[in-house]
């Protein structure tokens, strides 16, 4: 699917990823709400940088996350002494310095992506916090992807980010939902109002390709009418996929009590709709359900 308004981020991205092929590396943070498209940008600039080595971390949101789980993820990709550390058991220092030797080496720009780490265990932040400061004289850029809303003031994440960000090497990046004239771009084969849908969904990427999906012929008078409708059929062919991911709300994917979104923008009467996304996941997402699929995270 084209990315609508995603240019600007898109190059951002881009001329960070070549300095850092230069070896000047350092930390992206890729903030904004549940359902913005953090995940499909970075999936488009991986698209669009098919010479970097690319690994793939994800928080998950469990009320116990697997401490260092996204380290975890990357090692399987990386391979090499990180991982042969890892499965030997051995300690987080250990296993950070052999990240960064890792990631350092010359000749090849590593990105290592870490999504959704509002969930992040506190062994990941502290991951987060030692690979940002050390990354700006390697080929590699580490991307960290959250979401900004609900984000408590103390959040543990929040005050790492801010010590983070005022570092030279970091770069932030953050996504809106979009304009009325991008929902008009993305719904204009659809038969659908545009002005309608926009209020609906309040830019929310999400929503939109909900309801896109949903095959409508006019915009519904909840956007729940429209996700349920999709879930339905996608459910019927789906069985095995377990309940609480298929129903989980965006806004508290995997039974989190985090706050739903979306839609600043959007009526205060309307409910959120719950998210049942019936796209086929990436091959590295593994923190979607067995079959396959994922929420926005
Ligand atoms: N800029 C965009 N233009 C069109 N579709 C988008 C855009 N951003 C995201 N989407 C679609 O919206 C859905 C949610 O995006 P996703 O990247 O999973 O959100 P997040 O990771 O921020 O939760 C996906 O189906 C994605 O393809
Ligand atoms: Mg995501």
């Amino acid at each position: 699917m084209e990315l609508v308004e995603r240019e600007s981020a898109l190059a951002e991205l881009a001329g960070r990823a070549r300095r850092a092929q230069a070896g000047d590396g350092g930390l992206v943070l890729v903030a904004g709400e549940a359902g913005v498209g953090k995940t499909a940008l970075l999936e488009r600039l991986a698209r669009e940088l098919p010479d970097a080595r690319w690994s793939w971390g994800a928080c998950d949101g469990l009320f116990t996350p697997r401490p260092l789980g996204p380290l975890f993820d990357v090692a399987a990709q990386l391979g090499g002494p990180l991982a042969e550390l890892g499965q030997a058991g051995a300690g987080r220092d250990e296993l950070f310095a052999a990240l960064l030797r890792q990631v350092s080496e010359p000749g090849v720009l590593d990105v290592v992506v870490i999504e959704d780490v509002h969930w992040a265990d506190e062994a990941t932040i502290d991951l987060l916090r030692f690979l940002g400061r050390r990354l700006k004289t390697a080929p590699a850029l580490l991307i960290a992807s959250y979401r900004d809303d609900g984000l408590a003031a103390d959040h543990r994440l929040r005050l790492a980010l801010g010590d983070l960000a005022a570092l030279r090497s970091t770069s932030r990046i953050r996504l809106d939902p979009l304009s009325a004239a991008g929902v008009r771009l993305l719904s204009a084969a659809s038969g659908l109002d545009p002005a309608e849908l926009f209020q609906l969904t309040g830019g929310n990427p999400f929503y939109i390709t909900e309801v896109l999906q949903a095959g409508m012929r006019e915009v519904p008078a909840a956007a729940r009418d429209a996700v349920l409708a999709r879930a339905a059929g996608w459910t019927r062919g789906r069985a095995s996929c377990s309940t609480s991911r298929r129903w989980s709300a965006p806004g508290s994917s995997r039974g989190s009590s985090r706050r739903s979104r979306p839609a600043r923008r959007r009526s205060s009467t309307r409910s959120s709709p719950p998210a049942c996304s019936p796209r086929t996941a990436p091959p590295r997402a593994a923190a979607g359900c067995a079959s396959g699929t994922r929420s926005p995270g």
